[in-house]
């Protein structure tokens, strides 16, 4: 079984999709990370964050094995993830690494897992909440791990990368026709996870 799940930057999509899969016991990947690792690499290593050829060859040679998740959680990793992931050569680079996850079955989310990645699969989830919930998620989650975090900053920013990867050319943000709606922003985790193993349950 393939679930796929995506929706905007701190949706509750990627706790979900956890959730879920340990739930039916499938494997899973935040593919996220993987445009994280690659902004971060770049980052680390000095290199600009809008040479498509540098991009592409820092994706092509990613070790998923070693994605430290703490390290690229930081705000403006995601930030700078969603500048490199606007480039064709670099989400080509990371495409048959996530449909060969995804091929003996597990729960993806990110951006264009219904879409481009797994366009078959047998669940699909678009899990989204306000802008302003998101950013007051977002807000306590630093503020739990003692980072500092400004809520208007944080809102800025989420308003300001949803309509760069919903507005992109390549593999946009987008809900497909026979996705499953789960808007979160009146729900917690525990309401969205029953909702969601509903809808699988269903099919
Ligand atoms: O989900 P997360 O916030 O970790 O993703 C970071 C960035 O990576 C997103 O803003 C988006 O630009 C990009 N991304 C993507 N396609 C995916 C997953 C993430 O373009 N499947």
């Amino acid at each position: 079984m393939i679930i796929a799940i995506d929706g905007p930057a701190a949706s509750g999509k990627g706790t979900l999709a956890r959730r879920l899969a340990a739930h039916l016991g499938l494997k899973h990947l935040d593919t996220g990370l993987l445009y994280r690792a690659v902004a971060a690499e770049l980052l680390n290593r000095g290199l600009p964050l809008d040479d498509e050829a540098t991009a592409a060859e820092v994706a092509s040679g990613l070790d998923t094995g070693a994605l430290d998740r703490d390290m690229l959680s930081a705000h403006e990793v995601g930030e700078a993830a969603s500048k490199v992931a606007v480039m064709p050569a670099v989400r080509a680079a990371l495409l048959k690494l996530q449909r060969d996850f995804a091929a003996t079955g597990a729960v993806l989310d990110g951006r264009d897992i219904g879409t481009v990645i797994c366009p078959d699969a047998d669940v699909k989830l678009f899990v989204t909440a306000s802008a302003q919930v998101r950013a007051r998620r977002r807000t306590d989650e630093l503020a739990a791990r003692g980072k500092a975090a400004d809520f208007d900053a944080i809102l800025a920013d989420l308003v300001k990368r949803d309509a760069r990867d919903a507005g992109r050319a390549v593999a946009p943000l987008k809900q497909t026709a026979d996705a499953h709606l789960l808007d979160t922003s009146e729900m917690d985790i525990e309401t969205a996870f029953r909702k969601a193993v509903d809808i699988i349950d269903s099919i």
